[in-house]
């Protein structure tokens, strides 16, 4: 193992213990340098634009999974990995791409 995908799942609550949106956070560690690794699944070698996404979503994940799963879908990946066998949402596998492309149709992207 060379690296290391280091993740956030930050919790908040509200005063009536209501759990608040929050954003994920994700860093690439190099564990051989030991040293962060800028742009590895993010900038030039984002696997996708979370911003996108989130023109239509705001946030993914902070209400069937949890608040601090927001702002991120690098978080995703850390469960959602093809390797999972797919099951009733989609045969495929379990991976987040998976999941993506037969949710939507996004034409024209
Ligand atoms: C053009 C609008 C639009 C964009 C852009 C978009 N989505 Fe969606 N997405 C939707 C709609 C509409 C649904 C279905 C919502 C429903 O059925 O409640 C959905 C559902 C989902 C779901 C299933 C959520 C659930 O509750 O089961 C996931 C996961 C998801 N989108 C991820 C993404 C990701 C990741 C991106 C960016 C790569 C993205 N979406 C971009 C409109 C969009
Ligand atoms: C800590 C692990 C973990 C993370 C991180 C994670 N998930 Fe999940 N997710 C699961 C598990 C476990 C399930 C339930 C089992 C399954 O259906 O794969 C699930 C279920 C789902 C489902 C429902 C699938 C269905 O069966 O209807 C969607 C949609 C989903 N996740 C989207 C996301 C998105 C989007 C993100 C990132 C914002 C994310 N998940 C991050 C572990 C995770």
């Amino acid at each position: 193992m060379k690296k290391a995908e280091i993740v956030v799942l930050p919790t908040l609550r509200n005063a009536d213990s209501e759990t608040i949106g929050l954003n994920a956070a994700t860093q690439t560690f190099d564990l051989v340098g030991n040293a962060t690794v800028a742009d590895y699944y993010k900038g030039t070698h984002a696997v996708t634009s979370v911003e996108k996404c989130n023109a239509c979503h705001d946030a993914l994940g902070t209400t069937f999974h949890s608040g601090g799963y927001g702002g991120d879908v690098v978080v995703c990946r850390t469960c959602h990995v093809s390797s999972s066998g797919g099951s009733h949402l989609e045969m495929q596998s379990r991976g987040i791409d998976s999941y993506v492309h037969a949710i939507h149709k996004f034409p024209g992207v």
